[in-house]
């Protein structure tokens, strides 16, 4: 298989200016890989890191843009240093992206920036759930038709720990063997759940069939096994990128992680005939939005 990562030696958030190639490999669902673009932290942030930092029941800490932090244990001390941390990784990480893709930026919306400090190794969940297994990212309560999902991780494991992923086929290869298998869509279904307040918004075809993709996949244990896939080690201090709505991935180890999501709407890419939206229409056949 191609490979599917793409290493970028940059060292600084801003001012990063794209290669030609690169733009090209992140919409094709590759990962742009930055081993030297480590996100700095002061001694005080890192004496933080540990998972007696979540609130109870709460599985990663947030800091929206509006400066709201939510899922921390700590005092106002501690609250006021994480959210500090936190809001300099999505600036630059903003930044970053600004750089390496400029006609991305006036059309993205930042969610939530993320901090997630447990080992993703020992945590207990329902194969829906369990980001262990290879998948691309759908969400059942969250439909957002075709709307892309590009997302800035930074290792800062304080003791040199990689986070491990694995790595899998190409989109359309996953889409080509699951969509004969997914149940047909049910425009009557959909209304149900927007109506039960299970959905957000109106569930869409497309919005169905990456959930079904997502759902059979991470439940075929042949699939999980054999598939194309390569594991890749993010080093402790190196950041990467990718459309984790395209990229098959799954997290099989790491610790202390910041991340942060940006949508974009699929119009807004460089090609979006590369995008899962253009990719799952193709194979269908019909519009799917
Ligand atoms: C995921 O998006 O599946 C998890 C990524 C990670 O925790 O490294
Ligand atoms: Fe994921």
């Amino acid at each position: 298989m191609t490979e599917a990562i793409v290493t970028v030696p940059l060292t600084e958030w801003s001012g990063a200016v794209s290669e030609p190639g690169w733009v090209e490999a992140v919409e094709a669902g590759r990962v742009l890989f930055f081993p030297g673009l480590a996100f700095r932290m002061e001694p005080a942030e890192t004496a933080l890191l540990s998972p007696a930092l979540l609130a109870q029941d709460a599985r990663n800490i947030s800091l929206d843009a509006r400066g709201a932090l939510k899922g921390v244990a700590g005092d106002e001390a501690a609250r006021a240093r994480v959210s500090g941390m936190m809001g300099r990784f999505a600036g630059q990480a903003r930044a970053l992206i600004h750089g390496l893709f400029p006609a991305y930026d006036a059309h993205l919306r930042p969610a939530p920036t993320s901090l997630r400090p447990t080992d993703v190794s020992t945590r207990k969940q329902s194969v829906r759930a369990d980001d262990r297994r290879l998948h691309v990212d759908a969400f059942p309560s969250r439909p957002n038709r075709g709307e892309r999902i590009l997302r800035v991780f930074s290792n800062i494991n304080p003791q040199g720990q990689p986070r491990i992923w694995r790595v899998g086929e190409p989109f359309e290869d996953v889409a080509k063997r699951y969509l004969p298998q997914a149940t047909a869509y049910s425009p009557w279904q959909a209304k149900l759940l927007r109506s039960l307040h299970v959905t957000k918004s109106l569930r869409s075809e497309y919005d169905h069939l990456m959930l079904q993709m997502h759902d059979r996949m991470k439940a075929d244990e042949g699939y999980q096994r054999e598939s194309p896939q390569q594991t890749v080690a993010f080093p402790s201090g190196s950041t990467w990128i990718c459309f984790s709505d395209h990229t098959v991935h799954a997290a099989m180890s790491g610790q202390h992680m910041l991340e942060q999501t940006f949508h974009l709407p699929v119009e807004r890419q460089y090609a979006p005939a590369a995008s899962p939206l253009a990719i799952l229409t193709r194979l269908a056949g019909h519009p799917l939005i």
